[in-house]
């Protein structure tokens, strides 16, 4: 293909499966690669944003890291659909709870992503688009947290430009306001990327950190909720 490779994946044809997990971290992608994979191949490693393609369950699954924020998760994204194919991508990460019915630990399905992000802004459509999951990805995966016994929630997130927000300005409506369950970086965008390809995305989040209450998970906590979700991601991947 012409497009490949491009200036920010080196892999070649067909290295990369239809179906990707997409770690913010790409170390996380590695570690997922060593942990979960059987025989594992990187296909990237430009600007250390590294990918790997094997076999779960003898399905071919590649995962790959994603970088923080819309810009990042929207120029990976965007090559991996067009360029190289990819028809389901499910985000995985951490969220900061926004709600207290929302826990530290508890598994997030982002149905929907409200954004504050000028990304979508950039698509020039005649209003405000609504980025949501795919359905049938999203069914998957409730169907595989019930299964497994894990705790979840299903419902609105905001994909923030800012990590480090201001406070709002007295008596304005919140996020939260509107229902929406906890705050990440990413899903907005690559849902914009999806739909205008007709891809399918999802994301999934464990919640790392409360802006409810200031608490935040333990490494060792982190680790355990970390695995339940791979364990949802790989099975619907
Ligand atoms: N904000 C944005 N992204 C996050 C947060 C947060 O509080 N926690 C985990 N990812």
């Amino acid at each position: 293909m012409a497009n490949i490779p491009t200036p920010h994946i080196q892999a070649r044809e067909g290295e990369i499966a239809e179906s990707i997990l997409l770690p913010g971290d790409p170390l996380r992608a590695k570690y997922i690669a060593e942990t979960f994979l059987e025989g594992a191949v990187q296909f990237n490693a430009v600007r250390n944003m590294l990918g790997f393609t094997g076999f779960y369950k003898g399905k071919r699954v590649s995962v790959m890291g994603t970088g923080m924020g819309p810009a990042s998760i929207g120029i990976y994204s965007y090559e991996l659909i067009h360029f190289y194919g990819c028809r389901n991508l499910i985000r995985i990460g951490t969220a900061g709870s926004m709600r207290e019915d929302v826990k530290i630990k508890e598994l997030v399905f982002g149905m929907g992503a409200c954004t504050d992000s000028n990304y979508i802004k950039n698509f020039y459509l005649p209003g405000d688009f609504a980025p949501i999951c795919s359905y049938e990805l999203l069914e998957k995966a409730v169907n595989a947290a019930r299964e497994k016994g894990i705790r979840y929630h299903v419902g609105n997130i905001l994909s923030s430009d800012m990590f480090y927000r201001r406070p709002m300005p007295e008596g304005s409506l919140t996020w939260k306001d509107m229902g929406v369950m906890a705050v990440e970086m990413e899903a907005a965008a690559l849902y914009a990327n999806a739909a205008e390809a007709g891809a399918n995305a999802l994301a999934m989040l464990t919640i790392s950190d409360s802006l409810v209450t200031g608490e935040s998970t333990s490494s060792e906590e982190r680790q355990t909720a970390f695995t339940d979700m791979m364990e949802v991601a790989l099975s619907i991947a």
